[in-house]
């Protein structure tokens, strides 16, 4: 299972892992943090499982469609790192990918 390193609002950095298939939004919060809301469970339509995501693994994840960066749109906290993990389709190719939880909006 693909291991994520994942830093919370408060800075709290949290090792965690997830099953191939699973969206990061899933392994992030199955693990328990309850940093992320997820609020509508995956649809792309709220952005409460916004993520900055290492610039490192950009060129490893699934391009950005027009209803995810419509929605981190609505996001005054997005920036060129910004995701919404629910997007994020975790694979071994993903391992060890680091992320930080966005702020709150
Ligand atoms: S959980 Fe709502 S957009 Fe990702």
């Amino acid at each position: 299972m693909p291991k994520l390193s994942v830093t919370a609002r408060d800075g709290s950095q949290y090792e965690i892992e997830g099953a191939e298939g699973l969206s990061v939004m899933e392994a992030i919060r199955d693990s328990g943090l309850d940093d992320l809301l997820a609020l509508c469970g995956g649809c792309v339509s709220c952005a409460t499982c916004h993520v900055y995501v290492d610039p490192a693994f950009a060129g490893r994840l699934p391009a950005m469609q027009d209803d995810e960066s419509d929605m981190l749109d609505t996001s005054p906290h997005r920036n060129e790192m910004s995701r919404l993990s629910c997007q994020l389709p975790l694979s071994a190719s993903l391992e060890g990918l680091a992320l930080r939880i966005a702020p709150e909006d």
